[in-house]
């Protein structure tokens, strides 16, 4: 492989195992991930999809092998490069902005691209305080649409080199869902940010024209 061939590779997974104290999950995965590579993963309830994306957001240790991410191999140091929306979003008792900056020093203007990216502009601009209303009041109030939208924002306010989507709309009905997809796949579009996406899910209609679709079985991922 050549040297420049090299400088494109954003991760390297290398023999990694996982264990919840004594069960085994995941069991000898090895995976190179391309700088812009789109890589779905399926697979069935319990087989350790999730465990496997909390390895590669630096969320969890593998019990072992090595994950490095753009050359760190430090899980604090990774998540500084991944971006995460899960299953269903935790928001917090704080405003709106305060809830997609979680600390990082955004500008207002770019939080409210991304809000127009994930169709949610309108909707804060409607409400009494707009971009700094209180979530803490509100937040049961929000459909879990606006909630998802709010998590994409979340993870694309961050610009990480690596989003990982975890069943990012698995808790929402059919028509939500596709329509939050479709915000998703609007924001990820820009190739000039050649971001990589590893995106877990049961919809493999969602998969479409990613660059590899793997297999996850009994812990063991086939590429
Ligand atoms: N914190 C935990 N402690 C112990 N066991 C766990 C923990 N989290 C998950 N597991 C177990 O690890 C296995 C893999 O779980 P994981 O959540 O990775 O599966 P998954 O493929 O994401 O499933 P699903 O498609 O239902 O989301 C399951 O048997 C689960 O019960
Ligand atoms: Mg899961």
């Amino acid at each position: 492989m050549s040297n420049s061939d090299k400088k494109q590779i954003l991760a390297d997974i290398s023999h990694i195992s996982f264990s919840y104290d004594t069960k085994p999950i995941l069991q000898d995965i090895s995976l190179t991930i391309q700088k812009g590579e789109r890589i779905g993963i399926v697979g069935e309830s319990g087989c350790g999809k999730s465990t496997f994306l909390k390895i590669l957001a630096g969320l969890l240790r593998p019990s072992s092998g090595s994950v490095n991410i753009l050359g760190k191999s430090v899980p604090s140091d990774i998540r500084k490069n991944v971006s995460v929306v899960m299953q269903s979003a935790m928001l917090l008792p704080m405003t709106i902005f305060e809830n997609i900056t979680l600390g990082h020093d955004y500008s207002e203007g770019s939080v409210r691209k991304v809000l127009e990216q994930v169709s949610l502009l309108e909707w804060v601009d409607s409400l009494p305080d707009g971009i700094h209303t209180y979530l803490g009041d509100r937040a049961d109030e929000l459909s879990g649409g606006q909630a998802q939208r709010l998590a994409i924002a979340r993870a694309m306010c961050k610009e990480a080199p690596l989003l990982l989507l975890d069943e990012p709309t698995a808790s929402l009905d059919a028509s939500t869902a596709a329509s939050v997809m479709a915000s998703l796949d609007a924001c990820t579009a820009d190739s000039s940010r050649n971001l990589t996406i590893v995106h877990v899910t049961h919809q493999v209609e969602y998969l479409k024209g990613y660059d590899r679709i793997l297999r996850m079985e009994g812990g063991t991922l086939y590429v």
